[in-house]
């Protein structure tokens, strides 16, 4: 599946076809595009695991759905000419860590933390760099768990280390973020300050309600255990 993208529109892929040093980064991308293609392909199926287990050993799922994507060739050109770094797929490699891209949605906060901290203590997959925008939210009001994490792609001669891009969030937060960007792409100006006020207003909106569905799935836990014949307890958290 597709997610956007936040550097903004991408230029038409013929608008840069007369562009030599594009079709150059192109050639160069298509001959890898794989590598990171098989680097979701590994955090997607390690996601799915965990969740098939915590169904079968708890009866909840913490990932909702999980969205991914392979940083298109227009956005890569994009985002390396806004940093001002020659274009090319060497480059890409060395300045961007998000062309490999994932994101997982869960159910509830809670989830978010569990689902990182079981990804990341699997012993084939480091952690380079995490951002914590639950804890320290954006001004705009913008909430999720970003993580990269370097993940091995086994070749018929070779290992490789891909780093792939894991944005975590619940389905609230999600719901915001979509919206939010749709919103700040069609502004054609500045967004003006009473729509950046009345989306952080929603983001706060959005805190609470997730913070109250977290306290009922937890009354509703509490009911299913103490319940004759339950389920073993679930023991999830942050
Ligand atoms: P880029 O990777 O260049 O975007 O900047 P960065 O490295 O500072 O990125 P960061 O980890 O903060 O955010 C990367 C991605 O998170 C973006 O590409 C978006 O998908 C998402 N994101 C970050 N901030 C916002 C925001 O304010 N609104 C929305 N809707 N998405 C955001
Ligand atoms: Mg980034």
């Amino acid at each position: 599946m597709q997610f956007p993208e936040t550097p903004g529109p991408a230029p038409e892929e013929n608008e840069l076809l007369y562009d030599a040093e594009y079709k150059e980064m192109l050639n160069a991308y298509n001959k890898v595009q794989y590598l990171y293609e098989a680097g979701i392909a590994f955090v997607r199926g390690r996601l799915e695991t965990l969740n098939n287990e915590f169904r079968v050993r708890h009866s909840h799922n913490p990932i909702h759905h999980i969205q991914s994507r392979v940083k298109t060739p227009q956005s890569i050109t994009l985002k390396l000419r806004k940093m001002g770094v020659p274009v090319s797929m060497t480059n890409a490699k060395k300045n961007l860590r998000d062309i490999a891209g994932v994101r997982v949605i869960c159910c509830y906060v809670e989830d978010i933390f569990t689902v990182a901290r079981l990804l990341t203590s699997q012993d084939d997959v480091q952690l380079i760099e995490e951002k914590n925008y639950i804890k320290h939210p954006k001004d705009n009001g913008y909430r999720s768990l970003h993580l990269v994490v370097d993940v091995p792609v086994y070749l018929s001669g070779a290992k490789v280390f891909i780093p792939v891009e894991v944005q975590i969030r619940t389905v609230a937060m999600d719901f915001w973020a979509s919206l939010e960007h749709n919103l700040r792409y069609k502004a054609e100006d500045e967004v003006p300050q009473f729509i950046v006020d009345e989306l952080k207003g929603c983001a706060d909106v959005i805190t609470e309600t997730d913070a109250r569905m977290e306290q009922i799935f937890h009354a509703m836990l509490l009911l299913r255990d103490t319940a004759p014949g339950g389920d073993a307890p679930y023991t999830g958290g942050a």
